[in-house]
């Protein structure tokens, strides 16, 4: 079954919309962990607009499941990351105007710089993860680049419209699952991801990892986190493909 990693940003969002100590992510960690997620993401922005400093070394030590940091390729944030050492590092685009991720990270065309940070990072001793588009030349380049894992952008599913846009969308999810195993990566998930969209995508072969952040905070305001957490993991465990039921 996939992991799920449950992204607390949102909690950091809320606290900084006042400038003040509450709702705390760190705290929110916590729930998440009790409530039953593998893992708990966060990114530390380079305009520090969620997550702020003083909340990295404190996730790291009351997180006892996977600690996935995502950053943009930025000397600085590279540099903290080396030295924090999460278990996994997804690298991801980072634009100022942006309201969230918006898309993948082009690695083909910023090949070089790419790849200086994943060597850093890879000789910190901490996973690699590349956050792309489902594009076969996107998924290639992460390989060569070495990369240890790709995580899909989901948004092209979650924002589809029409039956076809969404087909269209789980087909190209579909073959760029195959080809990133194909090439040894293992394959993650994420982006747009909600309790009302999740089945096609828990139901596909050859996920290993969901992170998932808006949906999941959102039903907490009106369930409490942990309960949130779990029922995104029980329509997961729902829905996993017949074959990973089967392993073992
Ligand atoms: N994965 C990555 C790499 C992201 O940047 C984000 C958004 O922060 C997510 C997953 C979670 O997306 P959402 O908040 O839409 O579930």
């Amino acid at each position: 079954m996939a992991l799920l990693g449950v992204n607390i940003d949102h909690v950091a969002t809320i606290r900084q919309a006042r400038r003040t100590d509450e709702p705390d992510p760190v705290w929110a960690a916590v729930e998440a962990q009790l409530g039953g997620a593998d893992g708990i993401t966060f990114h530390l922005r380079e305009d520090r607009r969620h997550i702020i400093d003083r909340d990295v070394p404190l996730l790291k030590g009351v997180v006892n499941v996977k600690l996935n940091m995502e950053l943009a390729v930025a000397d600085e944030i590279v540099a903290i990351a080396c030295d924090l050492k999460p278990d996994q590092c997804s690298l991801v685009p980072e634009r100022r105007e942006e309201i969230t991720t918006e898309g993948g990270l082009d690695v083909k065309k910023h090949k070089d710089r790419v790849a200086k940070a994943v060597q850093k990072l890879n000789s910190a001793g901490i996973i690699t993860n590349a956050f792309i588009e489902p594009i076969e030349d996107q998924i290639r380049a992460a390989r060569e680049i070495g990369f240890d894992a790709i995580e899909l952008w989901t948004g092209g599913y979650a924002h589809a419209k029409t039956p076809n846009e969404v087909d269209g969308a789980l087909d190209s999810l579909r073959r760029a699952i195959d080809i990133g195993l194909e090439v040894g990566l293992d394959v993650h998930g994420g982006h747009g991801l909600t309790y009302r969209n999740i089945a096609p995508i828990a139901a596909m072969p050859g996920f290993s990892e969901f992170n998932i952040g808006h949906s999941i905070i959102s039903r907490a305001i009106f369930t409490g986190l942990q309960d949130a957490v779990r029922e995104m993991k029980d329509l997961i465990l729902e829905h996993v493909p017949i074959e990973e039921l089967h392993e073992d």
